[in-house]
C-alpha cells in the first residue's frame, strides 16, 4: 500500500471568493471523503483562512505557499510560521523555482527556511529542480544535489518525516512539458539515494518525494506509477476541482 501525497500550489491565483467556490467543489467532488492519500492545498496567503474553514471536517489539508524566517516584527509584506499554524496550515512549500528566480531566494535562505518550517512543527516541502540549459548539459543532478544538500544541511535526519522533496524541473513548469516518467524515476531515485547516504535507508524512505511540473490526470497515472514517486505539486491543474480530484482517485486507485 502506497502513501502518495497530492498538493495543489494555486501560485497567485484565487482569492478568497474563487477560493470558497474551488475548496467547496473539492470537497463536493471526494465527498464519501474515504481517500487514504494525503491531499493538501497551497492557495495564495490571503485565502488560507477561507480554504482552511471550509476543509475544517475534510480530509484535506492546507498549506502556505512561503513565509518567513522570523516570527514577526519589521517586515513588510511578509507571513510567518506562528501565523500560518494559528490557521491550521500543516504543510509550506519553500524554495520554489519562482521564488528562486523572480524573489531571489537563494539556497542559504531556502535551508534557513527550511529549518524554521520543521522546528516551528510543521511539513515542509522544498523544492529543487534544474532548469533547461542543464538538463541538456547533463548538469541536472548536480543542481539538484547541491540544492538539496543546502537543505539538509540545516535539518537533521529526526526531521525526515517532516520533510517532503519536490522535484520540479524548470522547464515543465507551467509549459505543457513534463518529464518523461523515466526521467522523473530517475531523478527521483537519485534524491532518495542522496538522503539515504546521510541519514540511512529508513530515513531516507520517510521523506516523501513528489513530482512537479504539468502534472495532469493525462499523465498522473505514468508518473505516480514510478516506485520513487510519492506524489506531485500541481500547479495549473490543481485550480480546477475536478482534475484535482481525479489525480487524488488515481493516486488512490494505484495505492492498493
Ligand atoms: P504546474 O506547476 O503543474 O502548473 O506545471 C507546478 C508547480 O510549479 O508547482
Amino acid at each position: 500500500m502506497r502513501n502518495f501525497l497530492i498538493a495543489g500550489n494555486w501560485k497567485m491565483n484565487a482569492g478568497p471568493s474563487e477560493a470558497r467556490e474551488i475548496a467547496s467543489n473539492l470537497v463536493d467532488a471526494l465527498n464519501n471523503g474515504s481517500f487514504s492519500a494525503e491531499a493538501l492545498i497551497c492557495p495564495p496567503a490571503i485565502s488560507i483562512q477561507t480554504v482552511s474553514e471550509i476543509f475544517a471536517d475534510s480530509p484535506f489539508k492546507v498549506g502556505a505557499q512561503n513565509v518567513h524566517t522570523e516570527d514577526n516584527g519589521a517586515f513588510t509584506g511578509e507571513i510567518s510560521t506562528s501565523m500560518v499554524k494559528d490557521l491550521d496550515v500543516t504543510h509550506v512549500i519553500v524554495g520554489h523555482s519562482e521564488r528562486r528566480e523572480y524573489f531571489h531566494e537563494t539556497d542559504k535562505l531556502v535551508a534557513k527556511k527550511t529549518k524554521k518550517i520543521i522546528d516551528d512543527g510543521l511539513t515542509a516541502i522544498v523544492c529543487v529542480g534544474e532548469k533547461l540549459d542543464k538538463r541538456k548539459s547533463g548538469d541536472h543532478e548536480k543542481v539538484v544535489l547541491n540544492q538539496l544538500d543546502h537543505a539538509l544541511n540545516a535539518i537533521t535526519r529526526d526531521n525526515a518525516a517532516n520533510l517532503v522533496v519536490a522535484y520540479e524541473p524548470v522547464w515543465a513548469i507551467g509549459t505543457g512539458e513534463t518529464a518523461t516518467p523515466e526521467q522523473a524515476q530517475e531523478m527521483h531515485r537519485f534524491i532518495r539515494f542522496q538522503i539515504s547516504e546521510r541519514w540511512g535507508k529508513d530515513r531516507a524512505e520517510e521523506v516523501k518525494i513528489l513530482y512537479g511540473g504539468s502534472m495532469k490526470p493525462k499523465n498522473a497515472e505514468e508518473l505516480l506509477s514510478q516506485p520513487d514517486v510519492d506524489g506531485g505539486l500541481i500547479g495549473g491543474a490543481s485550480l480546477k476541482a475536478d482534475s484535482f480530484s481525479e489525480i487524488i482517485s488515481i493516486a488512490e486507485k494505484i495505492s492498493k
